[in-house]
């Protein structure tokens, strides 16, 4: 096993009804931004509940940031946070309200230039952040217990991602009623969100860190056992009580202590968002089986364990083809044919990507740009 300093100073809140507590959270006088995306959260009544419990302060809205959150977005309500003297912002909605809301609190502070600059160095030029919390309504990035974001710039057709401690969620509300009223869509790229960043952290090589492959067992198996509970119509509340600890659970970097780490399918997943707009579980179900048939050989005694434990089947070989059923299951395609985009081409405009900076992906960082093309021309 690696060394490790494992930190996480999120609270979380788990239950029905808890964001009447909200207040509780902020300190006493502080006031407050609230961030939001496109209007879901006003069409299922968190957005009333939010303002409820904030009835009594000083209160501001920034609504509108956008799925895969936008620069220039972000950068209007960071200007609105520093004119209305904002102590404390309260982002509510999915993975990508969250991650702006991260990026926000750090523009609101960032005196050093331009605030690209928080992306160009991945978050090491972040010093200060707003400090803020959320009300989480989509299980999925585990951004609600991180401190990373994912910011795109679409003049650019660019997606980067930066980190900081003090971009930490002080809180995150998670309501799975807020949940209910998710589309299918949305449910799918949860789950094999979740799910991915658990194979990302765990289908490596071993790393006698058996306490840790068991826990991202634990998540994959629930995962995988729980998901036609999670789908059903009408909503079940443990079910999805459980969907949003999994998500959570699956990054909030408990997975990551001591072991080997790939995350080579999200950084082709982000390029192919940036390149098509697909949405992030989308590229993640379509790359995923080709990163683990691309390097089945490096990969195969934890492929071996993973397909043993969580599908019962004996080969690394049945155990991809029980990932990408699984993903099929849920109605997500795995194929980019499926949404109309040419293999070849994304292959070679992607590869040039990683090309040009000379980007090397994987746990033995070894998947160069030729095995990024060779990946995506095998998902046509
Ligand atoms: O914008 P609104 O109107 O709120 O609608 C959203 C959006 O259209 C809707 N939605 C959210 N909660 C809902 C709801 N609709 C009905 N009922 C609800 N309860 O769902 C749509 C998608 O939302 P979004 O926030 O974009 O989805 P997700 O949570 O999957 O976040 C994706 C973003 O997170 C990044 C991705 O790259 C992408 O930009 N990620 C962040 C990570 C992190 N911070 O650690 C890790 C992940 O790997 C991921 O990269
Ligand atoms: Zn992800």
């Amino acid at each position: 096993m690696k060394d490790f300093t494992y930190y996480n100073p999120t609270r979380l809140i788990l239950g029905r009804g808890r964001i009447a507590r909200l207040d509780d959270l902020i300190p006493d006088g502080n006031r407050v931004l609230v961030t939001y995306g496109g209007g879901s959260i006003k069409e299922n009544g968190v957005y009333e509940q939010v303002r409820a419990a904030l009835a009594d302060r000083f209160v501001v809205d920034f609504g509108g940031i956008e799925p895969n959150p936008e620069y220039e977005t972000l950068l209007r309500a960071a200007r609105l946070a520093r004119e209305e003297r904002v102590d404390f912002v309260v982002a509510a909605g999915g993975g990508s309200v969250l991650d702006g809301t991260k990026f926000i609190a750090a523009a609101a502070c960032f005196d050093e230039g331009e605030p690209w600059r928080i992306l160009e160095t991945r978050g090491a030029a972040v010093k200060r952040a707003l400090p803020f919390g959320s009300v989480l309504t989509l299980p999925a990035t585990g951004s609600e217990a991180n401190p990373n974001a994912v910011i795109s710039r679409r003049e650019w057709k660019v997606k980067k991602v930066f980190g900081a401690e003090t971009v930490f969620p002080r809180f995150s509300i998670l309501d799975p009623e807020t949940t209910y009223s998710l589309p299918p869509r949305q449910i799918r790229n949860g789950i094999v969100d979740a799910f991915v960043h658990v194979m990302e952290q765990y289908a490596t090589y071993p790393a006698k860190a058996p306490l840790q492959d068991r826990q991202a067992e634990a998540v994959l198996a629930t995962l995988v056992e729980q998901a036609p509970a999670i789908m059903a119509d009408p909503p079940d509340y443990d079910a999805r009580a459980t969907f949003m600890w999994c998500a959570t659970q699956a990054l909030n970097r408990l997975l990551a202590m001591g072991v080997p780490l790939d995350w080579s399918t999200h950084a082709i997943g982000h390029e192919l968002t940036a390149l098509y707009s697909l949405d992030h579980g989308a590229t993640l179900a379509v790359v995923l089986p080709g990163v683990l048939r691309h390097k089945i050989e490096a990969k195969r005694p934890k492929l071996e364990q993973y397909g043993d434990r969580i599908f019962g089947v004996n080969s690394a070989e049945e155990a991809i083809e029980r990932t990408e059923r699984f993903f099929l299951d849920t109605g997500m395609s795995t194929k980019l044919s499926d949404y109309d985009i040419d293999a070849a081409e994304a292959a070679k405009i992607v590869s040039r990507r990683f090309e040009e900076t000379d980007m090397r992906l994987g746990e033995h960082r070894d998947i160069d740009a030729r095995a990024v093309a060779r990946i995506l021309k095998d998902r046509a």
